[in-house]
């Protein structure tokens, strides 16, 4: 049964041949050299008593690198590779180009970015500089190729890490003739564009391609192209400063940090560029929060999202945070236990290191109270006051026995999972809604509905890949497409396709409602056709507060078995029903009595429609049903006590099966895991469990499957 969701061979982890999981930090200590000349030793020292095992460099210090145009002092940056080298550390050293010198913004206005309004930054901050500015290209050019033809070789340099968090858009007079060339590159014509756009509204035909304003927001197929256009300034920008790093070094993997999973940013297309995705998580895990539950949801399944981006590949959780964070207000430190269980949580999914920002915290300047390995209560230019210091604090040795934990788990390197279910998650879709006036939603809805439908599978410990449009439907039992806005004709032909061959589909409302452009479909959605595959077409949508219910009736011996005391909220799509059958329908308003859950055999397969953003049992109940009727495997086949999710990885190849479960307990309580037939050994203690284990509150392990 297990090997149904085990991949048949391990995959490649981030750094090839490294036998440890990663434990790392991005690592400053530029910004304390001129003080404390001893901070590498020192570093050095608390880096190997907490266990870290990476670090990354460099990432802002350019101007350390650069004091000013053309003279280069690489001598600190040479101690802190060689330091690094001498205690086994890895490190995944960055470009600088996320933040520029003052020398370089005073010479080169032209690399600092213009906002929308047309004014051109001050010098200042960071991740700001133009995507198109000449001068920028040199000087970055210069700065990389000297990085990466002085480290090439270095034991120490493990990864490349591309700039920082490379994100923004700028209105520049060379990032709009960009803008216009790419508009000409992709619709040949003005008057296609004006068709794509639906320019005709409000007199807005252009007369040549630089009358498309980016920032005129009542078109908006224009604004969902100018995020289309951005992403591909950011890839191009990500393609230039790695293609150079390759040309040096081509055997170092090359890689930028992602912010998991920014409206603006479609990280999808980006993962294809990098050779190991990495990704910035910094969630709110409050156990006192009433939404702590819902948050340890949404992150699993944003790392099952991470998984899938480079499925032949291992992910890395490059940045997190060990303590509080100093921009989320008020600043509330992590519980005890906390640190584990989010770390956990992304091995869990199958990442295969974990990194802190950052390992040192500085004295000053904007982040100096943002939580770290190293805080300023253990003291610098002492050693050994710092160790002893160090010992004493709850962070650092939280640090340090998760290190500890760490080298007991190295067998799960390079396993991973095949789940039978997947969940959509479409960039595009997310865009395209939102940019619609009328649908109301924010940049976050998208994803809170597209967590409400992997939630039951969490809790019931069934795995899920959470993947972009494009990927192969074959494998899967059951797809998902929660508001899956835009259709294409050839995605509508891929899922018509999947029913067709015995596959089951569930859709929500707000499913298939627009084109490419975002111009909507004509004749009754799901559009492109899809209405038949669903048996139904939606005639409109009522929008309503977050918080108006909208009571449903299961129809009497509904084949999902559906309870009787359904409910929905916020949207109905009001639908007709052609070829489907309700399994439920609306019980108010002057929709009463119309679809509001559906099936439909198609094919081979078999297909649901959901009209209504359902509540938290409603939606237990359907893929509860759904996954009883599709046999869907479980990592342990046993009920879960709430607030408990277990999650698979492993190996099947012909020698045997090697796997592993982690447990995370997103609750204050602590629990009693049922087993069902496995035997488990946590891979911590050695001691082994048949029938059930204790799970500690806010408890995470891993265990080997006997
Ligand atoms: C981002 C950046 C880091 C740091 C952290 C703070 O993720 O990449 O440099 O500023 O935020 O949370
Ligand atoms: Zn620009």
């Amino acid at each position: 049964m297990l090997n149904k969701l085990l991949p048949p061979a391990r995959v490649p982890t981030p750094i090839s041949g490294f036998q440890q999981i990663i434990h790392g930090g991005d690592y400053n200590p530029d910004q304390w050299l001129s003080t404390v000349p001893t901070i590498l030793e020192e570093d050095a020292r608390l880096m190997r008593l907490a266990g870290i095992n990476s670090s990354s460099v460099g990432i802002f210090s350019w101007t350390a690198l650069e004091p000013s145009e053309g003279q280069f002092r690489f001598d600190w940056l040479d101690r802190v590779m060689h330091e690094q080298a001498r205690i086994g550390n890895k490190v995944v050293l960055a470009t600088p180009s996320g933040a520029m010198p003052a020398w370089l913004a005073e010479k080169y206005p032209e690399a600092r970015r213009v906002d929308r309004r047309g004014h051109r930054a001050h010098y200042g901050a960071r991740h700001n500089h133009c995507w198109s500015s000449p001068a920028y290209h040199e000087r970055v050019a210069d700065i990389n190729s000297r990085l990466a033809t002085r480290y090439k070789g270095h034991p120490a340099l493990a990864m490349w890490h591309v700039s920082n968090e490379l994100n923004g858009d700028c209105y520049c007079d060379l990032c709009r003739a960009r803008w216009a060339q790419w508009l000409e590159a992709r619709y040949h014509t003005l008057d296609k564009l004006i068709d794509a756009h639906w320019a005709t509204f409000w007199s807005h035909q252009p007369t040549k391609w630089q009358h498309v304003e980016p920032t005129d927001w009542v078109v908006d197929g224009m604004m969902f192209d100018w995020l289309r256009f951005n992403v591909d300034q950011l890839i191009k920008w990500y393609r230039f400063e790695a293609d150079g790093l390759k040309r040096i070094t081509p055997e170092v993997p090359v890689t930028t940090n992602f912010m998991t999973t920014t409206y603006s940013i479609d990280y999808q297309r980006i993962s294809r560029e990098v050779d190991v995705v990495a990704d910035d998580q910094y969630p709110r895990f409050d156990p006192d929060a009433p939404d702590f539950l819902r948050q340890g949801i949404f992150w699993s399944m944003k790392n099952d999202l991470y998984r899938c981006m480079k499925p032949e590949r291992s992910f890395f959780l490059m940045e997190s945070c060990p303590g509080a964070i100093q921009w989320q207000t008020p600043q509330k430190l992590r519980r005890p236990g906390v640190l584990k269980l989010e770390m956990f949580q992304a091995l869990a999914a199958g990442a295969d290191g974990t990194s802190y920002f950052q390992f040192r915290a500085g004295r000053g300047a904007h982040e100096k109270l943002h939580g770290a390995v190293v805080e300023q209560v253990i003291p610098a230019g002492d050693i050994a006051a710092a160790e002893k210091m160090a010992l004493k604090t709850r962070r650092f040795s939280e640090v340090k026995a998760l290190s500890a934990a760490y080298d007991k788990m190295t067998g799960v390197l390079g396993t991973s999972v095949r789940p039978e279910v997947a969940i959509v998650y479409d960039w595009e879709s997310k865009w395209g809604q939102k940019l619609s006036a009328g649908t109301g939603v924010d940049e976050y809805r998208y994803n809170e509905v597209a967590a409400e439908q992997y939630a039951p599978f969490w809790k019931a410990g069934i795995p899920v890949d959470v993947i972009s449009p494009d990927r192969d439907l074959s494998k899967y039992k059951l797809v998902i497409l929660p508001q899956f806005w835009v259709i294409t004709p050839l995605m509508a032909l891929k899922l018509r396709k999947y029913v067709e061959d015995g596959g089951t589909l569930v859709a929500t409302y707000d499913t298939g409602m627009a084109d490419e452009h975002n111009r909507l479909h004509l004749g009754g959605t799901p559009g492109c056709g899809l209405h038949e595959v669903f048996g139904l077409w939606v005639e409109e949508t009522d929008r309503l507060p977050a918080d108006a219910a909208r009571p449903l009736t299961a129809t009497p011996g509904n084949e999902l078995h559906l309870p009787h005391d359904l409910a929905g909220r916020e949207v109905a799509a009001i639908a007709h029903l052609a070829g489907a059958t309700a399994l439920a329908t609306f019980a108010s308003d002057f929709y009463a009595y119309r679809p509001a859950v559906t099936t439909h055999l198609f094919g081979k397969g078999r297909t649901y429609f959901v009209a209504t953003r359902l509540d938290e049992a409603g939606n237990a109940a359907l893929y509860g049903a759904i996954t009883s009727r599709l046999h869907l495997h479980r990592a342990i086949d046993a009920a879960l006590p709430a607030g408990v999710t277990a999650q698979l990885r492993g190996v099947a190849t012909g020698a045997g099966t090697e796997a592993f479960v982690f447990l995370l307990n997103f609750s204050k309580d602590q629990k009693t895991v049922p087993l069902g037939t496995r035997v488990l050994t946590d891979l911590e203690t050695g001691q082994t469990y048949r029938d059930t284990v204790p799970l500690e509150a806010l408890g995470a392990r891993v265990y080997r499957i006997e």
